[in-house]
């Protein structure tokens, strides 16, 4: 079975090189990482810069954060209005699901769930604009705030009345932040509580084509979006567009190390790509024997050529 499988927004993570990774090996659709509405009304030039779509990608919509429904406006229509053709967004999506404490605080991303007023002023004013570039518009959300508020299908409903194309879930309340376990229940109470045109996305805990199959008949969701599990293991997404458990060699996942962080260096410079790789490569290598050790000598690799001979060097180990 085919399964309609997305890259879930990781800030930090979900950038161009891991996307136009994820788009070879089948990913249908990528969602950047979250941008401040703020700091696009500031024209921080920096942020927008960030969000730039490669023509090598699979459709990626941009994710954009806030509270205030005219700067959520603002951010969005600068974002289409800046976007050539060849980089323009899948969709925006609107972040309503973050349960990061200084996000919360500020009113963003999950504590929206719980000013349901305000969620849908943002969205009406967002889906204006959005209307307006003939683009579709998302939102992500979870299953509520707590165990006491799960209100994801009466907010996916009222979502739905705004005019949003498609609503993501992530089965768990911003007070479970990353665990225990997603709930699949809550995932299918959304699905039957908006309209079938709706696309509802199920996400949380999928690390195999299996569980994504789970994901489908337990919540008839329309598709399923990978989180965490991608970032040592982008060849889920290969897994989940033949329907079939795929084999990864351990040559395989240094390689893709490699390939990883000479992209992100390509893209962000030595020295910050360096930096940024040193996390990313250690989840790729996570598992093979002796990669504690290889991850503590990446941590000290200064310059590409350094991380490079690391990386071969435990290839060429792991093959004796
Ligand atoms: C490091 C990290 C960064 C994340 N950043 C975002 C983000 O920018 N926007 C968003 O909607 N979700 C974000 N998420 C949540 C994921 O998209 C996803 O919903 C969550 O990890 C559950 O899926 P999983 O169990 O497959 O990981 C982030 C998660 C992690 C672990």
């Amino acid at each position: 079975m085919k399964i309609l499988a997305g890259l879930s927004p990781m800030a930090g993570f979900t950038d161009m090189p891991f996307r136009v990774i994820c788009t070879e090996l089948g990913v249908d659709y990528t969602v950047r990482e979250m941008i401040s509405a703020a700091a696009i009304c500031f024209h921080d030039k920096k942020t927008f810069e960030l969000a730039e779509i490669s023509p090598l990608e699979a459709p990626c919509a941009i994710q954009i954060f806030g509270h205030d429904p005219a700067q959520m406006a603002y951010a969005a229509d600068y974002i289409l209005s800046n976007m050539t053709s060849s980089r323009k967004p899948a969709a925006i999506d609107i972040n309503m699901g973050c349960p990061v404490r200084k996000i919360v605080t500020s009113g963003d991303g999950s504590a929206l769930m719980r000013t349901p007023d305000t969620a849908q002023k943002v969205t009406k004013a967002v889906e204006a604009v959005t209307s307006k570039y003939n683009v579709p518009l998302w939102v992500k959300i979870r299953s509520g705030w707590d165990k006491d508020s799960l209100n994801a299908p009466e907010f996916a409903q009222m979502l739905a009345d705004c005019g949003v194309s498609r609503i993501t879930v992530h089965g768990r309340t911003r007070e479970q932040m990353y665990a225990p376990s997603s709930d699949n229940g809550i995932i299918a109470k959304v699905r039957k509580a908006v309209p079938r045109e709706i696309t509802v996305i199920g996400n949380g805990d999928i690390n195999s084509y299996e569980d994504a199959c789970r994901m489908i008949k337990e919540t008839e969701c329309d598709g399923i979006a990978v989180g965490r599990a991608s970032l040592g293991n982008p060849w889920i997404f290969k897994e989940l567009s033949l329907g079939e458990k795929i084999e990864v060699t351990t040559e395989d996942r240094i390689n893709m190390a490699l390939r990883l962080t000479s992209d992100i260096v390509k893209r962000k410079g030595e020295l910050q790509g360096i930096r940024e790789s040193r996390g990313r490569a250690a989840y790729l290598i996570r598992g093979i024997r002796n990669s504690s050790r290889v991850r503590d000598e990446l941590n000290h690799a200064e310059s590409f050529e350094a991380f490079k001979n690391i990386l071969l060097e435990f290839s060429s180990n792991c093959e004796k």
